[in-house]
Formats: C-alpha cells, sequence, structure tokens
C-alpha cells in the first residue's frame, strides 16, 4: 500500500539518495525542493520516490522533477506521484524529458502525456534535446 504526502526536510537525505541513484532524473539540491511543491511516495513505510513541482499558471503546473528508488520501481510510485498532481482539478501538466529517455517517456504516456514539442539542445550538462509532454485532465 502506498502512499503520497508533502516531502519534508527529514526527507531529504532519502530523497538525495534516490536521486544519485537515479542518473536520468534532475540533478538538482535537495534542499532546494523544499521551495516547492514537493511529495515523497512512502512504500514499505520507507521513501520510495518523489516528485518536485510548481504551478506555472491558471489550471497549469510543470513536473520539475521524478524519480522512484530503483528497487520500488513498477510498484506504482511514479504513477501514484503524478496522477496525485491532477486529481479533482482539470489541469495541465507540462515536462520536459531527456530524449534518451525511454523508460519515462513510455511511463509518461502510459499515463495519459503526449509528446508536443522538442526543446532542441535543452539539456547542458551530458548535451541534448528535451522532448516536451503535456497532460491535460479533461
Ligand atoms: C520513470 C519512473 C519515475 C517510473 O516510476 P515507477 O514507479 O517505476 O513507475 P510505475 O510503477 O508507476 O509505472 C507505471 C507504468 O508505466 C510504465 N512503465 C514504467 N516503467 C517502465 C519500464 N521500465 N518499461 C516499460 N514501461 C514502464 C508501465 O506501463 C507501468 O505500469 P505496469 O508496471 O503496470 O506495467 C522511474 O523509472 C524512474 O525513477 N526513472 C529514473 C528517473 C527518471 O527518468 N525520471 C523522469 C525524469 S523526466
Amino acid at each position: 500500500m502506498s502512499l503520497i504526502r508533502p516531502g519534508a526536510a527529514a526527507d531529504l537525505a532519502d530523497v538525495a539518495a534516490i536521486q544519485a541513484a537515479s542518473p536520468e532524473a534532475a540533478q538538482w539540491p535537495p534542499q532546494d525542493y523544499l521551495g516547492f511543491d514537493f511529495r515523497v511516495c512512502i512504500l514499505d513505510d520507507r521513501i520510495a520516490g518523489f516528485a518536485v513541482s510548481r504551478v506555472t499558471g491558471p489550471d497549469e503546473r510543470e513536473l520539475l522533477n521524478l524519480a522512484v528508488a530503483p528497487e520500488f520501481r513498477r510498484r506504482g510510485a511514479g504513477a501514484g506521484l503524478v496522477r496525485s498532481l491532477v486529481t479533482g482539478t482539470a489541469i495541465s501538466v507540462f515536462l520536459e524529458v531527456r530524449e534518451s529517455n525511454r523508460t519515462a517517456r513510455v511511463f509518461y504516456k502510459t499515463l495519459g502525456f503526449q509528446e508536443v514539442g522538442v526543446r532542441p539542445g535543452y539539456y547542458a550538462s551530458s548535451p541534448e534535446s528535451a522532448i516536451v509532454m503535456k497532460f491535460h485532465s479533461c
């Protein structure tokens, strides 16, 4: 059984470990997440994954980062975190994902996201294009 709750300072060490084990994810200083909508997913009484997002306009949100610890993948934590952002409202969610991140692109499509654009050279470290994906809840 998974639980989604707001993230807190006490979670940052676990979040840093998940991020370090997830090189495909954005690698921000974890303490920065406290300034955003920061959510964690609990599985087996442990922090299994986290999502960081922000409101970018009326009924619009940007997903800034998402990662699930390798040992907890394919148990619904990622889907639960993303779905928690859209429950109950008419909302669009945008995100960028590395072109080479096939797993995440498939994952987001499974959740109803569509690929709506390409940003060439978006990622500076390990230079690569970003695929822009969009979800609309209704
Ligand atoms: C992408 C990621 C967050 C998915 O998290 P997760 O908890 O494993 O995903 P879920 O268990 O909720 O998967 C939901 C569905 O997505 C699809 N999916 C997820 N991972 C998949 C994979 N490796 N291959 C194919 N489909 C996959 C499946 O349809 C899955 O449902 P199923 O398990 O019933 O078949 C995780 O793989 C991850 O942390 N990757 C590294 C970081 C990253 O790429 N972040 C995204 C940056 S934009």
